[in-house]
């Protein structure tokens, strides 16, 4: 029997070891898809939906897995009709709902997301489902919805503890069920009555802050928690990176295939953060295993932007088989204190599918560092971990392997090239023909990311690290060779 053959076997086990701890078999892996509301508020329309689906396709984003387009509040008309149903927006949706959904997504590989509030009203004060989540269900699977993100604003009292909130967001969970369509159910009560702790037997994920800004560490009153607060009474909204990652840090162990913590939409591209800043956020949320839903304009991204969310390496550890998030191990605290107090660098570690690792270093600090840690601290402190006892081949997931250069991503962007022909498709991975965990077996530097030498038994990592900036790595077993060597001869 040859190893790939073994390797192939022990995959599809995993799979549906997997897909068992999800409540409906959906989301083994987290979400990913774009979404309207961070760049385009309630301002959107049919031709919005189509430019971006568009560009969702033609910029490769599809075939790396980002397929769902959420509609994200103020779809339908302000009220519902004498029969109590819901009535589409036929002003901002001429073609009609159906129409565009078909045509614009789902005839692209695309998925249609549909929104609504746990609530009498949505956070936008359109009708919200309360009351009427049967109907609602099934007017969305007649529209062809294939997912739901579904919200806490007008919930009428019906939260404060975690049995109300989990009998309020069951209701709509069995209604969904009960459409006979496979629709992805994806909480949105910024982490009121600690989802995590209740909503992977109803859900596939839940969101577990309060919105995020564009920004990487500036406070705001909006946002009354600290980062260092696991549970937070309040949300509200206007929480930085910084804020939102500290808040994950405590409780990235309740992810699991089919349940994921929500760290709220991706800002890349809006602007508000620097190229730095933005990798770390994007790497983060990757690897904590959030969905990754963008929450830009996709025709009017910079040439570094595109790189970063395209980046196989990266999206490879948000997309890993095994699902589990990555831990923080250490923060420790630095005197390069930035204006808003924050000066720390953070050390992150964990598993990821076939006995890889990951490793991060967060530099939140006012200037660039470098940063070590050995072994033993990457893997949580603990001196027998076997980790810490082997020796490692690195891979940066920031290496010129799997970023796009600004020069050949421009091309892409301005429709010059497409990109799976840009360097002869250089930097173009296709997940809808070869999964992640195939692409991941098979060693592509793609998904693995460039090789960055190696680190002995109990050896130690080190790198340069700007400030608010992130280094990444990929370790796989140097042993791993010899393993597969040894069971070909068996
Ligand atoms: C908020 C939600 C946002 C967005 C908005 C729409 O409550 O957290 O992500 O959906 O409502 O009005």
């Amino acid at each position: 029997m040859s190893s790939s053959f073994l390797l192939g076997l022990h995959f599809s086990h995993a799979t549906l070891a997997a897909s068992g701890l999800s409540y409906n078999g959906l989301s083994i892996t987290p979400a990913m898809g774009w979404d309207t509301y961070n760049a385009y508020a309630l301002d959107y329309n049919e031709t919005t939906i189509q430019d971006n689906a568009d560009r969702l396709v033609s910029l490769g984003f599809r075939d790396l897995g980002y397929r769902v387009v959420i509609f994200d509040d103020a779809m339908t008309e302000k009220n519902r009709s004498s029969n109590g149903s819901l009535v589409e927006n036929s002003s901002k949706f001429p073609s009609g709902l159906k129409s565009l959904v078909d045509r614009s997504l789902h005839s692209q590989g695309l998925q249609f997301g549909v929104y609504s509030s746990a609530g009498r009203f949505t956070c936008g004060g359109y009708p919200g489902s309360l009351g009427y989540e049967p109907a609602d269900a099934s007017w969305w699977a007649s529209l062809g919805a294939d997912y739901l993100k579904y919200d806490n604003c007008y919930n009428e009292g019906n939260s404060g503890t975690p049995k109300l909130s989990e009998h309020r967001y069951a209701v709509m969970s069995n209604a969904l069920n009960s459409t006979g369509r496979d629709i992805t159910y994806s909480l949105c009560n910024w982490g009121d009555d600690k989802p995590w702790e209740w909503a992977s037997t109803i859900s596939n994920s839940a969101r577990m802050s309060g919105d995020i800004q564009d920004y990487f560490d500036r406070p705001a009153a909006s946002c009354p928690c600290g980062p260092d607060e696991y549970y937070c009474q309040l949300p509200g909204y206007g929480c930085s990176v910084f804020n939102i990652l500290g808040k994950a840090s405590h409780i990235t162990s309740k992810n699991q295939p089919g349940y994921w913590n929500d760290l709220d939409m991706l800002e890349v591209g809006n602007g508000g953060m620097s190229y730095d800043e933005y990798k770390t956020h994007f790497s983060m949320w990757a690897a904590i295993k959030s969905p990754l839903i963008m929450g830009n304009k996709l025709y009017d991204l910079s040439p570094e932007d595109y790189g970063i969310l395209t980046n196989p390496a990266v999206i490879a550890l948000n997309q890993d088989p095994q699902g589990s998030a990555i831990q923080r191990h250490l923060v420790e605290q630095t005197d390069n204190k930035d204006r808003w107090g924050v000066g720390e660098v953070q050390l992150w570690s964990g598993s990821l599918f076939g006995g890889d690792q990951v490793v991060a270093f967060v530099n939140a600090a006012n200037s660039s560092r470098t940063i070590s840690y050995d072994l033993v601290e990457v893997f949580g402190g603990v001196s027998t971990n076997e980790q810490a006892q082997q020796a490692w081949n690195l891979y940066d997931v920031w290496g010129n392997e799997t970023v796009i250069p600004a020069a050949s991503a421009a091309m892409v962007l301005n429709g010059t090239v497409g990109i799976e022909a840009v360097n002869e498709g250089r930097w173009y991975y296709n997940a809808s023909e070869t999964s992640w965990a195939d692409g991941l077996a098979s060693n592509d530097t793609l998904l693995l990311g460039t090789p960055a030498g190696r680190v002995e038994a109990a050896g130690t990592l080190s790198a340069e690290v700007p400030s608010h900036g992130i280094a990444m790595w990929r370790l796989r077993s140097a042993d791993k060779g010899n393993t597969k060597k040894k069971r070909d001869e068996l």
